[in-house]
């Protein structure tokens, strides 16, 4: 496995493109690009771009427009709270995760990319031992929270500590309010009080940008939200109980361009307080919002580093392939 402040092994590797939108907030411009390289292919950009593809066309990533590299504020400095440690997890005999190594810090987003069925969703489910739901499914290697081995954790209390948010959104079938409250009610040793409740919902609404949009009626039905409102919903379920790390599957693979967008700017500011992993198909995605990428392939780790390395300057040609759109 690549570690992930070296640098390229002498090779340079001309960066790709990404146009990006900026829209809200602060920008902070980070130049990943060497000026001295002439390069040619434009990557489409934009938050509606959900293809997952990165747009490049079949020749490499040897061919690309240099671009400046804009995301919105700046994370203060990174702090470890999980370390997954040489796992592997496999369904039967069928290998899905191959001895991957890497941390997972608050103050950073990290996007899990690769293609399909190289073990992503399988990765991310076994941070808060979902994966272990699976009757078939057998593991090897440690996961540490807050230097703790997540085996010895009551599975309950990790995952309050370390909560999920899945492609499709699945808010409960009662009001907006009661969504929220439904989990602060499991999470409390005695029930709350109906004033604390009332804060601590709206505590957790606002953190998932939420709150404005519904707060004139708490009580409106969860299911007759939007897509992109209800995934939020999800999202500020998930934070109520004020979790260490965040895991998101492919969050706004089903929502429209313009919640996406809302959706990442949130994982952007959420990074500051809780550690943020994402999976996406989406490769502008990942490259507008993760500090740090990992790349899978067939289950493997074939690289780690900081996302302007990832997509400016692979140094495993798996990775430079499909990060240009060679293939996935
Ligand atoms: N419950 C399961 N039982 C058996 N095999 C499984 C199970 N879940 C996943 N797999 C297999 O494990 C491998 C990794 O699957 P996983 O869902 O982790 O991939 P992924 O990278 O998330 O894919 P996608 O991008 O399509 O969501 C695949 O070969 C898949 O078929
Ligand atoms: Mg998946």
């Amino acid at each position: 496995m690549t570690r992930a402040d070296e640098r390229p092994g002498g090779q340079r590797v001309p960066p790709p493109v990404r146009r990006l939108p900026l829209t809200g907030g602060e920008a902070t411009v980070v130049d990943a690009v060497d000026p001295a390289e002439q390069p040619t292919t434009v990557l489409p950009g934009g938050a509606g771009d959900a293809t997952g593809a990165a747009g490049a066309s079949g020749g490499g990533a040897s061919r690309f427009v240099s671009a400046p590299r804009r995301r919105i504020g700046s994370a203060s400095i990174a702090v470890d709270r999980m370390q997954v440690e040489e796992l592997s997890i496999a369904y039967g005999s069928k290998l899905a995760v191959d001895s991957v190594s890497l941390p997972i810090r608050q103050g950073e987003v990290l996007a899990l990319i690769g293609p399909s069925g190289c073990g992503k969703t399988t990765l991310l489910r076994s941070l808060n031992r979902l994966t272990e739901l699976t009757k078939t499914a057998s593991m090897k290697g440690r996961i540490v929270l807050d230097g703790e081995d997540i085996a010895t954790l009551e599975p309950t209390a990790l995952r309050r500590r370390v909560t999920m948010v899945f492609q499709q959104p699945n808010p409960f079938p009662m009001s907006v309010f009661d969504n929220v409250a439904y989990v602060l009610r499991e999470q409390a040793s005695r029930r709350p009080r109906k004033a604390a409740l009332q804060t601590a919902v709206r505590s957790a609404l606002a953190r998932a940008g939420l709150l404005d949009e519904v707060v004139a009626d708490l009580a409106h039905p969860a299911l007759r939200l939007s897509g992109g409102q209800q995934q939020r919903l999800c999202i500020a379920r998930a934070l109520a109980v004020d979790p260490e790390v965040l895991l998101l599957d492919e969050p706004c693979s089903a929502l429209d361009p313009q919640s996406t967008q809302v959706i990442e700017q949130l994982i952007v500011q959420l990074r500051e307080q809780v550690a943020v992993v994402i999976v996406t198909h989406n490769l502008q995605q990942a490259y507008r919002i993760a500090d740090r990428v990992a790349f899978m392939y067939l289950g493997e780790l074939v690289e780690y580093g900081p996302a302007d390395q990832i997509f400016g300057a692979p140094r495993e040609q798996r990775t430079r392939e499909y990060v240009s759109g060679g293939f996935g």
